[in-house]
């Protein structure tokens, strides 16, 4: 019995030195831990995940758009991503008769495909370390003004001096919080044309419902095609482009995916910040997110309601909903996370470690957190004010124009002023038709009244202070008034007031004083402190950093996330979020009936009808998995964030197996504290996707141009 307990107190050591599921690592620094991906089950290496010499991995993978991942998987540009992330280029070619986003869109040949201006997709040729260049003839002694523009002059040098072709660009980039800098040569293709999406009710199946949520049932997945030119080189849109051929494209895997299996995610993450200070775990714990919760839980609530009763809202707000919500749920998730995980005791502890330490060498670093704690002494409550601000201000649907609007009152001359004008008056249409007046003056009322009940009076800014005092705090009585007359709040008015602008009823408008009355004092008071306290924080995480790597040295330190590509390894797993609650690794087409069965009613959980039919008569193909049933989503334990989503997941031996789109809310601090019994990337299983593409659409043909692994 003795034996075997002592077998078990050194068995965890034994697994956490084996398993490293934390990091996002820079695809040129593989080799440092090629040996422990090894162990932990792949069977390549670090070269054929990145190499310059030879084609790899890297060269399959592509940063999709404004921030999502996509990867090639046929030897013609064939690229999947995520439906949510393509989901603006199938909204675009969506009209009432061919509603796409309903019914799904398919070309069932080349010429079918659609065309997409303004849709890039950025391949990463080569990445090198520039660090030495970069801060060649910085000194400490430098001001951070000065610091910056010698940096930004240096870049512009080095930018100028690597070799490229042409076609190709150079974007230098610090990691480190600014200690290190990495180039990278790239080549963006602007010919991207959308091959298919499935229909809504599977692509986005549990919609808002189910988002950050597992378990999961949907194929969150959509194709396009991307084309060169005819030698083979990015070039614009035009009827002569050829399919792009890539120097690699995935294999994919139909045998599937089981418990305990390696997987890899490779990708762009957008950013994390795993290496702050308690003052900073402090503020986003315990003043940043639960603000922006407070202030969305009654935004939220205020639309919903109205979504439910009437279904022109629920078109015009379901977008703005979603994109609201989404932050919303998993800033909850992350406040959860750290509390659970005891992420502010932890950074304490580590951080008293971390001075003993420096003590011990007689050394200084110590004082880089005593200087962070005196500025988030001033920092905290004055960025806490900034959260509440800006959420308050960009909860009021209209102030944005009222805003921008506000700048025809410093214009002089009457012509240019009627000109001018006359140019706000389409992007306001545009503006109206997601909009409905009520809703926004029922959400005005709202926010004014939390945020002038939860900021001490002289922390207003004085506008809102005298309507405060003029209401007596009654601000739906102000907002009723404000909605019977501002022009900002009813398109017939606006376009009146633009076709014929008068300054003197514009400047009294209550739109434009409170869009004035807010802002001004915003930009003048928070702004310009905030920015400078922002400007010391950041120079003393670059020390901080760096003295980091000096002193804990049994760390494995990768940089932050900063949109850049990088590389995950963990395993397929489930997970215990609470007690008593155990998540199992998958999900399979059961689960997607019968939370249409439990929630007829939730539009979320509304099926298609071809899937049903398939389901019934189990009609799989070589899609189904050893127990006979289609698996829809699998979770695991990779390192993921925001920006990942469209990143393929691969096996072993670098076959496709999923795609990820999302992570479990429950672990979604992971920005900030990974712990790998919580955190869980979550993904589609490919399987369900050439099911999809095969079964549902009929477009099996798109097969033909992968390569399937039996
Ligand atoms: N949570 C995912 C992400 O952060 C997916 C968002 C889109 N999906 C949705 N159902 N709203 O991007
Ligand atoms: N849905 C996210 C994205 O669009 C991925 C989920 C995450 O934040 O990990 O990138």
């Amino acid at each position: 019995m003795k034996k075997i307990l002592c077998f078990l107190l050194i068995l965890p050591g034994l697994i956490l030195t084996a398993r490293s599921d934390e990091g996002m690592w820079l695809p040129i620094l593989l080799k440092s831990i090629e040996g422990d991906m090894q162990k932990n089950g792949f069977k390549l290496t670090a070269e054929d995940i990145y190499s310059v010499n030879k084609s790899s991995m890297k060269d399959a993978v592509v940063l999709f758009g404004g921030g999502c991942t996509g990867e090639l998987i046929s030897n013609e540009g064939l690229m999947l991503t995520n439906h949510h992330c393509g989901f603006g280029q199938i909204q675009s070619h969506s009209t009432v008769e061919k509603d796409y986003l309903t019914e799904g869109f398919w070309a069932m040949n080349k010429k079918e495909e659609l065309q997409n201006p303004g849709l890039s997709v950025t391949f990463i040729i080569r990445m090198e370390d520039v660090t030495q260049k970069v801060l060649s003839g910085i000194k400490d002694k430098l001001t951070e003004t000065e610091r910056a523009d010698m940096i930004k002059a240096n870049i512009a040098k080095v930018s100028g001096e690597l070799s490229k072709e042409s076609y190709q660009s150079v974007a230098i980039r610090p990691f480190y919080n600014g200690n290190e800098f990495y180039a990278f040569v790239t080549e963006t293709y602007k010919d991207v044309r959308l091959v298919g999406a499935p229909p809504q009710s599977i692509g986005n199946f549990g919609g808002d419902t189910d988002n950050w949520v597992w378990p999961r049932h949907n194929a969150d997945f959509c194709i396009f095609r991307i084309y060169s030119g005819p030698d083979g080189k990015p070039a614009e849109y035009s009827e002569n482009n050829i399919p792009y051929k890539p120097k690699y494209f995935f294999p994919v895997s139909m045998k599937g995916v089981d418990e305990d299996d390696f997987t890899m995610v490779y990708g762009f993450p957008g950013r994390t910040q795993e290496y702050i200070s308690s003052y900073a775990v402090d503020f986003t714990m315990n003043y940043e997110d639960p603000t922006r919760i407070k202030i969305r839980d009654a935004r939220l609530g205020l639309m919903l309601e109205d979504m439910r009763k009437n279904d022109t809202i629920r078109i015009q707000y379901a977008s703005k909903y979603a994109g609201v919500a989404n932050g919303w749920k998993k800033w909850k998730g992350e406040v959860k996370g750290l509390k659970k995980t005891n992420a502010l005791e932890k950074k304490k502890i580590y951080e008293s470690d971390f001075k003993k330490r420096v003590g011990m060498k007689g050394k200084k670093e110590g004082e880089i957190l005593t200087k962070l704690g005196e500025i988030y002494q001033k920092y905290t409550p004055l960025k806490a004010e900034e959260v509440y601000f800006s959420e308050v201000y960009n909860g009021i649907e209209h102030l944005a124009l009222a805003n921008k609007t506000a700048a025809l009152l410093t214009i002089p001359d009457e012509a240019l002023l009627k000109a001018e004008a006359l140019k706000l008056i389409p992007g306001a249409e545009g503006f109206f038709k997601n909009y409905t007046a009520s809703v926004d003056h029922k959400i005005m009322a709202a926010l004014l009244k939390i945020y002038a009940e939860d900021l001490g009076e002289n922390r207003l800014p004085p506008y809102l202070l005298t309507l405060k005092k003029q209401y007596n705090n009654n601000w739906q009585e102000f907002a009723d008034a404000y909605f019977k007359t501002s022009v900002f709040t009813d398109f017939g008015r606006f376009k009146a007031a633009m076709e014929n602008p008068n300054l003197k009823t514009l400047s009294a408008d209550p739109a434009i004083l409170l869009a004035n009355g807010m802002s001004l004092w915003y930009n003048s008071e928070i702004l310009p402190p905030v920015g400078r306290m922002i400007t010391s924080i950041d120079s003393l995480n670059r020390l901080y950093m760096t003295a980091q790597r000096t002193y804990m040295t049994e760390k494995k330190f990768y940089p932050d996330a900063n949109s850049t590509l990088r590389v995950t390894y963990g395993r397929v797993e489930g997970f215990s979020p609470d007690d008593g609650i155990t998540y199992s690794a998958f999900t399979t087409l059961d689960g997607l009936f019968e939370k249409n069965m439990a929630q007829p009613e939730n539009p979320d959980y509304t099926y298609n009808k071809k899937l049903h039919t398939l389901y019934i008569k189990k009609d799989y193909g070589k899609y189904a998995a050893k127990d006979g049933k289609i698996h829809t989503c699998f979770i695991a334990s990779n390192h993921t964030s925001g920006g990942n989503s469209g990143s393929p997941v691969l096996n072993d031996k670098g076959e496709l197996i999923g795609i990820n789109f999302d992570r479990c809310w429950e672990g979604t601090m992971s920005d900030i504290n990974y712990d790998v019994s919580l955190c869980r990337n979550i993904s589609a299983d490919i399987r369900f996707v050439l099911f999809v593409v095969d079964k549902v659409a009929g477009a099996g043909y798109l097969l033909n141009e992968m390569k399937l692994i039996k």
